[in-house]
């Protein structure tokens, strides 16, 4: 039988921190051998936002790429590619456009958020969900792993695939989300790790530069001294402790004493964070140094992509009535 599709999708960032590896990429992975995966490099949506720095553009891309297959997505699994090789997303992204009153889109909540606090006004950031709804449903895909700031673009999407298949006939199947429960990871300030707050743990990085970041981190305020009694559920340093250092438990108690000080915790935590990543990063340096593995990755990404988004934009032109529908 064939396997039902999951179609996920992230902007080109740039170097993946341990917020993304934890929350989405190890995720990914392990549905790689049940799913039909894509995994879409989203960069006509970063323009939404970012149209006036592209520069890096392409660059952004690649180390995005380089840190998938360092993390353990296969390419003989999972489709790796870049949106913007896909064309045919503009197409059914034009066309749902025509099925979307203005006002509903008003409504999204990112929309509202963001156009507040970035300043955004545009009409493709407006359509942004649009977009998304093209890129999820080109592939007709089942199932779409999020977080759940991303349900209200998925309902979205339901509508359309509804509206969609009200008026031209069953072409869309309706994809649910698949919520992936993770921990929050915090950065190194204590907030939530993210690259705009320059408050991250990269995987690309060296081990040295992470035991200087995990040196630097944010503690809990209230044990200054060694010897003072520390509070760990209250610590990020500890959160990370959860995550990646295996007897944890073992932390709890001689830090909630003031037996163990920041500084020697923070040791044991840099210490086993660098060996988790020991194998991503090894990977990450041989791809660094052979970028055509890379290259030949998102090539064949594309190329599985665009045969599905092919077939389905042929039904969907037929189902129309477009011109061009054999
Ligand atoms: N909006 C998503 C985010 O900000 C990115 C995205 C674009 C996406 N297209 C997608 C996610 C399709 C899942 C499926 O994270």
């Amino acid at each position: 039988m064939a396997k039902d599709v999951i179609l996920s999708g992230m902007q080109p960032t740039g170097k993946l921190h341990l917020g993304n590896l934890e929350g989405a990429l190890k995720n990914w992975v392990s549905l790689q051998n049940d799913y039909q995966m894509y995994c879409c490099i989203v960069d006509w949506h970063s323009l939404t936002s970012d149209y006036a720095h592209t520069g890096d553009l392409k660059e952004r891309i690649f180390e995005m790429a380089m840190d998938y297959l360092a993390s353990g997505l296969n390419p003989e699994k999972c489709a790796i590619f870049v949106q913007s090789q896909i064309k045919e997303h503009a197409e059914l992204h034009l066309l749902f456009s025509m099925l979307v009153p203005v006002p509903r889109l008003a409504r999204v909540p990112s929309f509202k958020e963001k156009r507040k606090e970035l300043g955004l006004d545009s009409y493709g950031f407006l359509g942004y969900p649009v977009l998304q709804a093209a890129d999820i449903l080109i592939y007709k895909a089942k199932y779409v792993p999020v977080g759940q700031d991303q349900l209200p673009h998925i309902e979205l999407t339901r509508e359309i695939a509804r509206k969609f298949n009200s008026f031209y006939g069953d072409v869309f199947p309706e994809p649910e989300a698949k919520l992936t429960k993770f921990p929050v990871i915090p950065g190194i300030d204590g907030r939530k790790m993210s690259k705009s707050y320059n408050n991250d743990i990269t995987i690309a990085e060296s081990p040295e530069e992470t035991t200087v970041k995990i040196m630097k981190m944010y503690t809990d305020p209230k044990k200054i001294y060694k010897g003072d009694p520390g509070h760990p559920e209250e610590c990020p340093v500890y959160l990370l402790h959860q995550i990646y250092t295996l007897d944890y438990e073992k932390i709890y108690p001689v830090c909630h004493s003031g037996e163990l000080g920041c500084v020697e915790c923070k040791k044991i935590l840099a210490k086993n964070l660098n060996k988790a990543l020991e194998l991503i990063r090894a990977k990450r340096k041989e791809l660094e140094e052979n970028p055509e593995i890379v290259k030949s990755a998102l090539e064949s990404g594309a190329k599985k992509a665009q045969k599905k988004a092919k077939e389905t934009m042929k039904d969907v032109r037929k189902a129309i009535g477009l011109c061009g529908a054999s």
